[in-house]
């Protein structure tokens, strides 16, 4: 079988999402066709920095020592976000009052170089700032803790030291829904405003948790178009198709109806084939996991349930969505 990253070379990187427990279940499998690797959660501001004065990098030595030893790129994923980040970051002693602006900027810009000096000889890309648009029509930045602290020059104060950390790593802004043409533009809005300001931001990151039926190929396509306008570079970030479209919360299945895995391999090979059309501008694609062994979808959203996301089954075995996406002719 040839390696889905080496059939690659040419278009982009093939990426996939990994924590202890998958580096060691699903090692053959990373090793062979992955040539990045993203943490799942434990780079999180919540299991990397716990308190403040603890860092927690344990798991992240690990997965980090593991891509260095097989010399694997990695994301860095993610750095200011206002999910999985401890409440004492953002509160005094007192764990009553909100720290002040200044004591805000001073536990971020701490909190960046700390994880970014640990291990940018290995990550060559990071999330600086992950989903801060707001989704809500009129507004344009999440009304997260880090925005009501600090202001909106947050963003700014991330990449700006970020930057400074590692001139020469790739900068990403990662968000959902960026094929919302509403929300595409917001993050425009922001881009251009981050740009005028001095910012290095070099790469959009799609967050791809899609499933077999939507959204359609086209309107991926008209994202991927825009971007490329913009100037950016491309990550797709954290791909999956759940067999089940979002209204579908059925429980009972036991494997997937007939036809699901059909539908789904017919929904990689054409976004595969989009992807590549586009590879002068795709940095890298990665999938939010490695087989179905393991996907954070069979937990959301609350109930348990195989959802059948990647392209390797439970037993690690090549799925009819592996087999469309690793052969083709251009
Ligand atoms: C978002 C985050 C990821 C992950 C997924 C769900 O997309 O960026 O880190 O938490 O949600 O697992």
């Amino acid at each position: 079988m040839n390696k889905l990253c080496e059939t690659y070379d040419n278009h982009f990187k093939i990426g996939a999402a990994v924590n202890l427990d998958t580096l060691s279940h699903d090692k053959e499998l990373i090793l062979r066709h992955f040539n990045t690797i993203t943490v799942e959660n434990a780079m999180k501001f919540e299991n990397a920095h716990p308190q403040k004065n603890t860092f927690n990098f344990k798991e992240l030595d690990i997965i980090a020592n593991f891509a260095r030893e097989h010399n694997i790129q990695m994301r860095g994923h993610t750095l200011v976000w206002h999910n999985q980040t401890p409440d004492w970051v953002f509160k005094n002693d007192d764990g009553n009052t909100d720290v002040t602006r200044e004591e805000l900027i001073k536990i971020m810009k701490d909190h960046i170089e700390k994880v970014m000096n640990r291990y940018k000889d290995v990550v060559v890309a990071w999330d600086v700032v992950n989903e801060a648009i707001e989704d809500k029509k009129n507004h344009l930045l999440r009304e997260s803790k880090w925005l009501k602290i600090i202001g909106e020059d947050y963003i700014e104060i991330a990449y700006k030291h970020a930057m400074k950390i590692d001139p020469h790593a790739q900068l990403v802004y990662n968000d959902y829904s960026l094929i919302d043409p509403n929300k595409r533009k917001k993050s425009r809005k922001l881009i251009d405003y981050l740009r005028t300001n001095g910012v290095k931001i070099d790469a959009i990151g799609i967050q791809g948790h899609w499933n077999i039926k939507e959204p359609k190929v086209e309107k991926i396509k008209d994202a991927l178009e825009y971007y490329k306008n913009m100037n950016l570079k491309i990550h797709i970030t954290e791909l999956d198709l759940s067999v089940f479209t979002e209204n579908d919360r059925r429980l009972d299945l036991e494997k997937p109806e007939t036809g699901m895995l059909e539908m789904q391999a017919e929904k990689y090979s054409q976004l595969f084939s989009l992807f590549r059309e586009y590879h002068s501008v795709i940095d890298s694609v990665t999938f939010w996991g490695v087989s179905d062994y393991y996907t954070w979808l069979d937990n959301f959203p609350g109930k348990e349930r195989s959802t059948w996301p990647l392209l390797f089954d439970k037993n690690g075995e090549p799925k009819p969505s592996f087999w469309e996406v690793i052969n083709f002719n251009e």
